[in-house]
């Protein structure tokens, strides 16, 4: 690597991964290393907060160290430490936060201060394929479902959202009430298999309204009424499929639904999907389809890319570096940290004691 490539450290910790990663000029991943909680969070059928804490401290050194050494890169070779300021879990996102301000004090890097959602966005360009802009994203994870316009310049415009439950959310209570494991979107996702995704008619919800907005939490109660009717299916076989994959359809054709009004409603040519629940398969199949038919350049991240990892916090801190926006040591984890706010704000005043 040529002393002008910009190397990033980037550091994910918002939720249950342990997740960092080199990248090099914002787009080639030298290595990609993540500890994933899941064994221990399912168990209890969701993230537990103080265990996902324990757990980041447990291992964020060997996740750091560990990927520098695949990356065969040293901390004097890094031009910056970019690390998940929020939105997240607050005592997730210390451990991260604390750590990358620690390495970066003693090493005497830049610290940039990535917003999650932003990072999810990012992945896009560690994708071998032309990022043309403006585009239409949608960041689907277990915590949100967001519509933005993404300009060529600028800042990033919210055109609709979920209005009470995220998909990934939709997804995970789901495969609680059939009996599924814990993350629901995988298990979801398996299950369906070769199911019928027409045997139940679930609700679209949302998807004949003319706004960009979502609802799935309808969805999830139709499921439980259709389950209290029916029973759940208890082999893992043709009953437990259908269900799934009808389930998932509903899901599915309400994301894509509202990502094709607002590609056509805002002439853009560009859609990206991301997030956790980007690594559907079905949706990835359908998403390909419907883009082709709209003359729409689809960039979805492999399904790697799209769960939470540290590549995408070192593509986007490589942004911010960029166009001068990054901070500093500054930097403090907010758990329901705004789109492009990386300031203080705090919400007392800041005011001098007595001398
Ligand atoms: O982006 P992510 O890893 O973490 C958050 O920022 O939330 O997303 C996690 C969410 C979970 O709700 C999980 O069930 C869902 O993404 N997910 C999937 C799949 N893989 C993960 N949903 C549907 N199908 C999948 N294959
Ligand atoms: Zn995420």
């Amino acid at each position: 690597m040529g002393k002008d490539n910009t190397l990033i450290l980037g550091i994910e910790t918002s939720c249950d991964e342990t997740a960092a990663a080199v990248v090099e000029n914002g787009k080639d991943v030298l290595a990609n290393l993540l500890y994933s909680q899941e064994k221990i969070h399912g168990r209890f059928g969701g993230v537990v907060p103080e265990l996902a804490c324990r757990q980041h401290v447990s291992v964020i050194s060997e996740v750091v160290y560990g990927v520098l050494s695949r990356a065969k890169v040293n901390l004097q070779d890094l031009s910056a430490v970019a690390v998940t300021q929020g939105p997240g879990l607050m005592g997730a996102l210390l451990v991260g936060v604390s750590y990358a301000k620690a390495l970066a004090y003693r090493n005497h890097l830049p610290l940039i201060g990535v917003n999650h959602l932003e990072g999810h966005i990012a992945a896009v360009h560690l994708e071998k394929a032309d990022v043309v802009l403006p585009a239409v994203a949608l960041v689907v994870s277990g915590g949100h479902t967001n519509l933005y316009y993404v300009p060529a310049r600028g800042p990033l415009r919210l055109l609709g959202r979920t209005i009470d439950d995220a998909a990934g959310e939709a997804f995970d209570k789901g495969a609680k009430l059939l009996g599924l494991p814990f993350p629901g979107g995988p298990a979801i996702d398996r299950a369906s298999g070769t199911g019928d995704p027409r045997a139940v008619d679930f609700p679209r919800p949302y998807l004949k309204q003319a706004n960009l907005d979502m609802s799935f939490s309808g969805l999830k109660t139709a499921l439980r009424y259709y389950l209290e009717r029916t029973g759940v299916p208890k082999d893992n076989g043709a009953g437990i499929s259908d269900v799934a994959a009808s389930y998932q359809q509903a899901i599915i054709d309400v994301l894509i639904g509202k990502i094709i009004l607002g590609a056509n409603r805002y002439r853009v040519q560009s859609v990206f999907v991301t997030g956790g629940v980007a690594a559907n398969s079905a949706l990835r199949r359908q998403l390909a389809d419907h883009s082709a038919k709209h003359n729409l350049r689809l960039i979805i991240p492999e399904p790697a890319l799209c769960t939470d990892n540290g590549a995408m916090i070192a593509a986007a801190g490589f942004f911010r570096m960029k166009d001068r926006s990054g901070s500093l040591l500054t930097v403090s984890p907010e758990a329901s940290l705004p789109m492009g706010d990386h300031g203080f704000t705090g919400n007392g005043s800041l005011r001098e004691g007595r001398r």
